[in-house]
């Protein structure tokens, strides 16, 4: 828990690395399982500590489950437990993902409630009227989101605002409802129709995935599956935006460049030279980038998990970027550790105003989430001397062989 990177600026990154599995992808992946009864196999899944995280929750519901390095496989009873409990929950809040499954399997479910986090309240009301809309009553009682239906029926469901979790949750509840349901504002992520194409194989009926408005025909059963995870395409910004920033030349493989295409255009418009293929892409940059702004917004918009990665490049571009932050209310406490390294940053609600320097001075600083933490790295990529990151069990969580990778690249990097 109390591991720490030592990062020493200055090197310029080159090489290749390739991705693996998503890790908002593999999560409701595992979760989606819960539908049918049977052994179903995901591979290319990432090793992060998640994925164990996320085993600890289906075993507590009567699931076995293996992992085999890359493969993931998920025996899952006829009769499942409808609770998940406060222990295996609490760590993680992707886990709420089992809320759709466990409702359309057991016409119950009682899901701790995992709290707010370090980038926001993140309340579930989407998710809850979603469910009620398909026939659940759903409350908050004890800590727990309780859902519970004696059948659920297809319904034309509206969200407010196109939630991942809440289409995810949505999703696996009506794919066994009865009836029809549309639902429309639906988030367009890709992992969203990794997901659908996963319900499809496993016999469900739904059509629009990756589009505004998804419809799902109930049907009553669903079969076991095999399943091969998408890349992660945070992972491969990540990777992108750290060549950019370093004056590297990094080639990434195993993720589809549509799934990150705002993301490299703004890189282009930096002045990177970007070239796609049908699995990967190349990042290359032999001069300081220029100022680009960016504002963070659900898929196919800048994603907000790549923010402090806007904000990293844009610390030291050659000019003056304003970042919006769209998605999440707290997602700017980044920020501050970025002014500890020296960065010229001011907010002003949910906007960053910053003046790039040439490069940051090294210093301590503190990750508050996965990609706050992996921001802070790269922005230790191009500080003088030695930059201290503190708590990168938060990077551990999402990035797999984090340190392994940038030293491949020739990032000079050691965990201690
Ligand atoms: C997922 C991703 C996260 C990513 C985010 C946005 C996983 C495990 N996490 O999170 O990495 O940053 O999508 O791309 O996949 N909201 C409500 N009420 C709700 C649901 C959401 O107000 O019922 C709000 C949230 O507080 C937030 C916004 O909607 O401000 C977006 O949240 P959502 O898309 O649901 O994100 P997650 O699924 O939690």
């Amino acid at each position: 828990m109390n591991d720490r990177f030592l990062v020493t600026g200055g090197a310029r990154l080159q090489g290749a690395v390739k991705v693996s599995g998503a890790k908002n992808s593999v999560l409701k992946l595992m979760a989606a399982a819960l539908l049918a009864e049977g052994t179903t196999t995901l591979s290319n899944c990432p090793e992060i500590l998640d994925v164990p995280l996320m085993q600890h929750v289906l075993e507590g519901l009567g699931c076995s489950v293996e992992l085999d390095g890359e493969i993931v496989r998920i025996t899952t009873p006829a009769e499942l437990k409808p609770n998940a409990d406060f222990d295996a929950v609490r760590q993680f809040r992707a886990s709420v993902c089992v809320l759709g499954p466990l409702t359309a399997r057991c016409g119950r479910a009682v899901v701790a409630l995992p709290g707010g986090d370090a980038i926001g309240s993140r309340p579930l009301d989407m998710h809850q009227s979603g469910l009620e809309k398909l026939g659940a009553t759903t409350s908050i009682s004890h800590g727990a989101v309780v859902a519970e239906a004696d059948e659920l029926r297809g319904a034309h469901i509206s969200l407010d605002f196109p939630s991942v979790g809440a289409t995810e949750n949505i999703l696996t509840a009506a794919v066994m409802a009865k009836g029809t349901t549309v639902l429309d504002n639906a988030a367009r992520e890709p992992e969203i129709a990794d997901l659908c194409e996963m319900l499809n194989s496993m016999g469900a009926k739904v059509e629009g995935a990756g589009t505004s408005t998804i419809t799902i025909e109930g049907v009553e059963k669903l079969h076991p599956t095999e399943h091969q995870v998408i890349g992660d395409r945070i992972v491969a910004g990540t990777w992108a935006y750290a060549a950019a920033m370093t004056g590297g030349d990094v080639t990434v493989g195993g993720i589809a460049p549509r799934h990150l295409h705002l993301a490299l255009e703004k890189l282009k418009v930096a002045g990177a030279d970007v070239e796609t293929y049908a699995n990967g892409f190349r990042v290359r940059i032999d001069r300081r980038p220029d100022a680009v702004d960016y504002q963070t917004l659900p898929f196919p918009g800048f994603p907000t998990d790549l923010q402090p990665m806007a904000i990293g490049i844009a610390s030291v571009a050659n000019g003056m970027s304003v970042i919006t932050e769209n998605v999440f209310e707290s997602r700017f406490r980044f920020v501050d550790e970025m002014l500890r390294l020296g960065a010229n940053a001011s907010v002003d609600g949910h906007h960053v105003v910053l003046h790039g320097m040439k490069q940051l001075s090294s210093t301590e600083v503190w990750s508050s989430d996965i990609r706050a933490g992996a921001g802070l790295v790269l922005a230790g990529l191009v500080a003088d001397g030695v930059t201290t990151v503190h708590d990168v069990h938060h990077i551990d969580r999402g990035y797999p062989n984090f340190v392994e990778h940038l030293r491949s690249l020739g990032a000079e990097i050691q965990r201690v």
